[in-house]
């Protein structure tokens, strides 16, 4: 049996902080500008990186965790912006799915979102994580979860005519700017991965507002919720073990 070994990206340094403040045994190691932390999450080996914002920044991260560090399972964590009207501000989603809001070669005749080369438009998730995800966050805020699709791209979405068109076009639960690259690396590698996000904001004419004041707490509540999900596999490699 392999070792669970956990990949966790999160684009902002809010959104890892938390983590970093709780990975035991904790060792520093730099790629390509980017600052990797090996150590122990909830007993679980795990190496935790801030990826920065956007899909070349996440995939670049997603794929040295795969290639280097050797994960065996994914997880993308942060915020995100609402797409869908029962899904507010501190609510969380668990990615059935992802895929790009921002990939267009239909004039070629694949389907919007598809990448060429590519067998799927939207990489799905592992069902185990995705398990794991939702007990985690009925945990940290039960009845506020939804599992669904999450639409990335690179543009913070604060406009109602271009979250309709990404509504459209996708059928995303919630929008932001790194997950698809992480599910598409993650897919490439045959390793499975899961994407977690907290809604910090409406996508919309309010997402000015809202997102500086509900960024920390959604960043937080999905740190915990990872926190969590380390947990649920920590446990469930133990009942292995037995
Ligand atoms: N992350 C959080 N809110 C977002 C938004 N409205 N658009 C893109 N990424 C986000």
């Amino acid at each position: 049996m392999t070792k669970t070994k956990l990949g966790i990206i999160g684009a902002m340094e809010i959104e890892v902080a938390l983590l970093l403040e709780k990975l035991e045994n904790r060792r520093q190691s730099a790629v390509a500008g980017s600052a990797f932390y090996e150590g122990t999450l909830e007993g679980v080996d795990s190496v935790i990186v801030q990826c920065g914002v956007g899909k070349v920044n996440a995939a670049m991260c997603a794929q040295t965790l795969c290639g280097r560090f050797g994960v065996t399972h994914l997880v993308n964590t942060g915020i995100a912006g609402s797409l869908c009207a029962q899904l507010d501000i501190g609510d969380l989603v668990v990615s059935r799915d992802a895929m790009y809001h921002d990939f267009d070669c239909v004039h070629f005749g694949y389907p919007y979102g598809r990448v060429p080369g590519m067998d799927v438009t939207a990489f799905p998730a592992d069902d185990t994580l995705l398990a794991y995800a939702f007990a985690a966050a009925e945990m940290v805020n039960p009845g506020h979860t939804k599992v669904g699709r999450i639409a990335s791209g690179d543009q913070f979405v604060a406009d109602p005519a271009v979250k309709q068109r990404i509504v459209d076009s996708t059928r995303g639960l919630c929008t932001e700017m790194e997950g698809a690259a992480i599910a598409q690396t993650a897919y490439r590698n045959g390793i499975p991965f899961v994407i977690l996000r907290a809604i910090s904001d409406k996508a919309d004419d309010s997402a000015e507002m809202d997102y500086p004041t509900f960024e920390k707490l959604a960043a937080h509540r999905c740190a915990e919720v990872t926190r969590k999900l380390a947990k649920h596999l920590r446990e469930a490699e133990e009942a292995e073990e037995m």
